[in-house]
């Protein structure tokens, strides 16, 4: 079949292109539209064969029922059998918008529009292109997502056209989806309303205009062996990218040491923005972790991307079920099958501590003090060094980047050849931090999940503790603090550095003083504090952090 293609920015001004769409759909043709959740494959919904190429080009089980569209809540009278007080109250709350009402269907709708059920599901989408579709074509459109069924929803027209081209009559490019998971499917036709599938219009939205209203169990969980899914599409493990999905229970923490634990056993990780950096694995993002709405906006295309880059078995983190992230949950969980993993917590028994702390104050004073109390001290100056050890990859990429003159006739690195290049420019000491800085990260972590996972305290003795990002993996943070004048004394009796080279590297500590300010906790190490004292006080707060 050929598949004509529209793009239409300004439906207003397209009136043209608009009314061939809509004598396809007339015709009885399908038509791939855009929407705010996701594309769908729109066909005239009063037309029974129209209807049944839908189910042929998806692939689509005939048992699973499709959403009609409208563009005006008057239509719901020609669809619906009745229309209760709540529909209009929904109606006039949320339409147009991402939200599909359930309500008994009249017989104008074909069986094969509501597979066989007596109800008919509704919904008036707020994207101008679809409801300039919907208009021109005069009659309701019947519409599932337009992915190949089992796959994804797509969320851009490029992925339509990776799925539909030659099965459908016509894709219309509508730009990228706003909200990009499938709209609230909510029943009217049961005693209590309930949320067949959840969306960007929330259970509490809903609970305003309703009252109470009960969520399906199929939502969050697999449906039991032998139970009649209310909504047919929960059936089917839906929404689901050729990689198999598991869901890390937790938090970011939970999360990072159990793929530091089982690194071997995947090969991808689907985590939130800024997360990448501590992972040692290549990961796809979506969206950020107390934004639901960027989560839904990027979770489809997040999957494809995972088959696009071969992925075979990912670590995914688990979203929070609050709001919009019920919906998320709700795709990403069944993307996965319900496959869940837990590290036992006996495996990530020991704490992390980061410290931070300036030239002078000691912090070399109390790593010796955690050390005696059975702390696991990583040293990341060490770190730094190992991972640019002749033969090593990031020297290799080094190398590569800033040119073999950065290596000794051995193979070893030359510090002052790669300084010398690598601070030449901006963008040189950009590009250098960028090849070292995750190798470092991986590293440190690595240790100190090990050590965590043995029980023992891990400290991340770390100057980019904080401009890493670092703490955010950490049980507790700890400054270590003394007055300029103390650290001033102390370098100059330990390094015999003159006052001007000790000015030198207290201004290159600026950024680090203000960030190691904003430390959990505050270990004083100078007169009259004693710091065998204040370290037992540290000890202390570690153990009760989190507890
Ligand atoms: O956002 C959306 O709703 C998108 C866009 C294209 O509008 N459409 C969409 O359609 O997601 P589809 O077919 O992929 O999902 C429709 C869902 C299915 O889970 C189906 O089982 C359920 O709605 N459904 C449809 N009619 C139903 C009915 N009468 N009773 C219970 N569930 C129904
Ligand atoms: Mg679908």
């Amino acid at each position: 079949m050929n598949t004509n293609l529209y793009k239409i920015t300004d439906p207003e001004n397209q009136t043209a292109e608009l009314e061939e769409i809509a004598a396809l759909l007339r015709a009885g043709e399908t038509v791939a539209i855009p929407t705010e959740t996701v594309y769908g494959l729109a066909a005239n919904a009063l037309d029974p064969d129209a209807v049944k190429k839908i189910f042929i080009a998806k692939g689509r089980p005939q048992d699973n029922p499709l959403i009609v569209h409208i563009a005006e809540t008057g239509a719901l009278y020609e669809i619906a059998a009745a229309v209760p007080d709540a529909a209009l109250r929904l109606a006039e709350a949320y339409w147009p918008g991402p939200l599909t009402v359930i309500l008994p269907k009249k017989d104008a709708i074909p069986e094969n529009v509501s597979a066989g059920l007596d109800t008919v599901a509704i919904r008036m989408p707020s994207h101008p292109v679809a409801r300039a579709i919907i208009k021109a074509a005069g009659v309701p459109l019947a519409a599932p997502s337009a992915n190949i069924s089992g796959f994804p929803s797509p969320t851009d027209a490029e992925t339509v056209c990776d799925d539909m081209t030659g099965k459908v009559a016509a894709i219309v490019d509508g730009g990228p989806c706003d909200f990009g998971i499938e709209s609230t499917v909510v029943t009217l036709a049961s005693p209590v309303p309930r949320v067949l599938r959840p969306g960007a219009v929330t259970v509490e939205q809903l609970e305003a205009v309703l009252g109470k209203v009960e969520v399906d169990e199929a939502v969050l969980h697999p449906l039991k062996k032998d139970a009649v899914a209310a909504s047919p599409g929960m059936k089917y493990k839906h929404y689901s990218p050729k990689a198999q999905l598991y869901i890390v229970r937790g938090d970011l923490k939970a999360f990072v040491s159990y793929v530091y634990r089982h690194k071997e056993e995947a090969d991808h990780c689907l985590c939130f923005e800024g997360e990448e950096r501590f992972l040692p694995l290549p990961a796809v993002t979506f969206g950020k972790e107390a934004e639901p709405l960027t989560q839904s906006h990027s979770l489809f295309d997040a999957l494809r991307q995972l088959d696009r880059q071969g992925a075979k078995t990912v670590f995914a983190r688990e979203p929070k079920t609050e709001g919009v992230g019920l919906g998320v949950c709700n795709r990403l969980f069944r993307a996965a099958g319900f496959r869940f993993l837990e590290d036992a917590p006996e495996n990530r028994s020991g704490k992390l501590l980061g410290l931070c702390g300036l030239s002078g104050a000691g912090k070399t004073t109390v790593c010796s003090l955690l050390r005696a109390r059975g702390a696991e001290i990583v040293d990341t100056d060490l770190i730094a060094r190992e991972i640019v050890e002749t033969g090593s990859p990031t020297l290799e990429t080094l190398a590569n980047t800033f040119g073999r003159d950065i290596l000794r006739p051995d193979g070893s690195l030359n510090r002052n050849a790669l300084a010398a290049k690598a601070f030449a420019s901006e963008e040189g000491a950009k590009e250098l931090t960028a090849i070292t800085h995750p190798a470092i990260i991986q590293k440190t972590l690595a240790q100190a999940f090990a050590a965590a996972a043995n029980g023992k305290t891990a400290v991340i003795d770390a100057p980019l503790l904080f401009t890493a990002g670092l703490d955010r993996l950490c049980d507790l943070t700890a400054a270590v603090t003394a007055p300029e004048d103390v650290r001033r004394a102390r370098i100059r009796a330990r390094d015999g550095l003159p006052d001007e080279e000790i000015n030198k590297r207290f201004a290159a500590q600026k950024e680090e003083a203000e960030k190691a300010a904003a430390a959990d906790f505050v270990l004083k190490n100078y007169p009259p504090y004693d710091p065998e004292e204040e370290t037992g006080r540290l000890w202390r707060t570690l153990r009760d952090a989190n507890a």
